[in-house]
């Protein structure tokens, strides 16, 4: 089976609203529907009703095990630090800095007697993101590459202060989810491609504080990454 996780813009999506069912994980429930034999996932509930820090992200990946998925896009709506992705634009991630505390962050957490350090050398399985970007371009969309993207804890934004220090450090994108979440889907093994679309440019970046997309074009950027990514795990990669 094969999997979308996404979050603002998407989890409002009607075409995935309809069907939700409930799924009690071992760590506890979480939601999800089947549309044309892609399981869909959205990370913060439907209708977006749980903050990033708050987000049972072990349910949601044991969800995606317990269901016997194999492969998933992430999708993430991001605010941008460098011009690698503007607003208004998407692109892959290629690796990411997790600044976010207090999350259960791992299923290695010393309830069970293993003890595992998993490499992320390649945060990213490289052939999904390929084929996701083969499927991009084919479609007539552009689309930014090696995105490195800062996971804050949230749910406050950031200062420009911080933004500053984050782009010193070397990062593209700033969000609240991704580093949490690609965490653990890949202790559990399952292939991930993340897929950022950028919604603002992050604090201290535009003269006019921090000021997002309009929701139509959030819905139409969303939309088309849906799109995409439906084409990528359904095999169509022409
Ligand atoms: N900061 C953190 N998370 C975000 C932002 C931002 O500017 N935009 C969208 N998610």
């Amino acid at each position: 089976m094969k999997a979308i996780i996404g979050g603002t813009g998407i989890d409002k999506d009607p075409r995935f609203l309809e069907n939700m069912e409930r799924l009690v994980t071992k760590y506890g429930e979480t939601y999800y529907s089947v549309v044309d034999d892609i399981l869909y996932l959205p990370r913060h509930r439907p209708g977006h009703s749980v903050p990033p820090h708050m987000i049972n992200y072990k349910a949601n990946v044991q969800a995606l095990i317990d269901l016997g998925v194999d492969e998933v896009i992430s999708i993430y709506a991001v605010g941008s630090i460098t011009r690698r992705l503007s607003p208004g634009r998407f692109g892959l991630v290629r690796d990411f800095i997790d600044l976010a505390y207090s999350r259960e962050n791992t299923f290695f957490d010393g309830s069970t007697r293993e003890v595992r350090h998993t490499p992320f050398v390649v945060p990213f399985d490289r052939m999904l993101g390929a084929r996701f970007a083969r499927n991009a371009i084919n479609s007539g969309n552009s689309l930014a590459l090696d995105c490195v993207y800062i996971t804050t804890n949230g749910p406050r934004l950031e200062t420009p202060a911080e933004i500053m220090a984050y782009r010193n450090m070397g990062a593209d994108v700033v969000g609240m989810t991704l580093g949490t979440e690609a965490a653990l889907l890949k202790e559990a093994g399952i292939k991930n491609a993340a897929v950022a679309y950028s919604i603002n440019w992050a604090a201290g970046l535009d003269a006019e504080g921090v000021s997002f997309l309009e929701d139509e074009s959030i819905e139409r950027l969303a939309r088309t990454i849906i799109d995409i990514a439906q084409k990528t795990l359904c095999g169509n990669n022409a």
